[in-house]
């Protein structure tokens, strides 16, 4: 059994949820504001906040004096993966938002802030930026020297063996240099006891660490932390849906005027076939009127035959009387020389 000081501490809620692989960590970075109550924390890799947020949550909700500094280029690196502005930007607005007052983000690589920092002054240094051997050990060194005297380190990612990462093997060194202690759920997180003025309880952690009576400790943070990582996936899960609602509203809205324009198709289809049926109709009756009134060839003959009758009898109508008339003049002219 352990004796350490339980508190509500860890029972943060975290205001925002950002998609992080730290966030079961928030629960003993919340107790380790309350016990440490560290004047000057410092996190090296900040992306969407998660840890950084966090930290500022529980400064603020404990009503401790620190200040937090988050150090990060905000543009990535070949684990976290490379990022535009917007993850920047958003969580700038949080921040001046939430924890103007306690807290600053410094864009720019971690070696460009150590001038900005005291030797001697940081109580809380969270290492996270890019997680090499090489990087993480430069990490540490550089800003060894700013670390007060009751400094604790915290590297992130101490159990992760894979894409090059070596935070394990430079963990496993430098874990035997200063009492410490690990946990190894949510891909592990070292903590290192840099100071010589050492909090009793982690003092304490740090013992029972190298004598293997850790565990029930790790279990603790283990299943404080995965709550909020639970509620993270279901928030993920919630605006998934949510997505999903409006395509699908989306593609009903489209759906119903699609229904609208196939039925106005459908009418205006039904009134193009009517009146193609209609001037079938029509057609169908000019065809019987034009064979009702077609001549057969005997027909014609015998309209030629009439029609040449009459004009026959319209010549001799006119013809006849003349000659007859012209016949009786040359009678009268004639008759003296019959006479003779
Ligand atoms: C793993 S992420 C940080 C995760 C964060 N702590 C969280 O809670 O989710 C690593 C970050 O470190 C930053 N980084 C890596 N090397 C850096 C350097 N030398 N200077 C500044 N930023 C760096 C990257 O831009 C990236 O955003």
């Amino acid at each position: 059994m352990i004796d350490f000081p339980l508190s509500t501490s860890m029972l943060i809620s975290p205001r925002s949820l950002q998609l992080s692989a730290w966030l079961g960590h928030i629960p003993f970075a919340s107790w380790l504001i309350e016990q440490l109550e560290p004047r000057l924390i410092v996190e090296l890799g900040t992306h969407r906040g998660a840890s950084f947020l966090a930290l500022c949550q529980a400064v603020q909700e404990q009503g401790k004096t620190s200040r937090v500094f988050a150090v990060d280029t905000w543009e990535g690196d070949e684990h976290a993966g490379y990022y535009g502005d917007e993850i920047y930007n958003e969580l700038r607005e949080v921040q001046q938002r939430n924890y103007a007052g306690i807290s600053e983000m410094m864009r720019m690589r971690f070696n460009e802030a150590l001038p900005y920092f005291d030797e001697g002054s940081i109580d809380l240094l969270h290492i996270d930026g890019l997680h090499t051997y090489e990087a993480v050990r430069e990490d540490f060194e550089t800003w060894l020297p700013k670390l007060s005297d009751r400094g604790v380190v915290l590297f992130h990612d101490t159990c992760v063996r894979e894409r090059g990462f070596g935070v394990w093997q430079y963990w496993s060194e430098i874990s035997q240099q200063y009492p410490a202690f690990e946990f190894t759920h949510t891909h592990g997180l070292g903590v290192l006891l840099v100071g010589k003025a050492r909090h009793p309880a982690l003092s304490r952690f740090a013992e029972q660490w190298v004598a293997g009576g850790f565990a029930p400790i790790n279990r603790l943070f283990d299943v404080l932390g995965s709550n909020i990582k639970r509620t993270e996936e279901i928030e993920r899960v919630y605006v998934g849906l949510s997505d999903a609602r409006s395509e699908v509203n989306r593609l009903g809205a489209i759906a119903h005027d699609s229904r609208l324009r196939c039925e106005q198709l459908e009418q205006e289809l039904h009134q193009a076939q009517e009146r193609i049926r209609h001037a079938e109709q029509e057609v169908q009756q000019h065809r019987l009127q034009a064979e009702h009134n077609a001549l057969t060839p005997d027909d014609l003959r015998r309209i030629a035959g009439e029609e040449r009758a009459r004009v026959v009898e319209e010549l001799q109508a006119m013809v006849v009387p003349q000659l007859e008339g012209n016949t009786r003049k040359l009678d009268q002219l004639l008759r003296p020389w019959w006479r003779r």
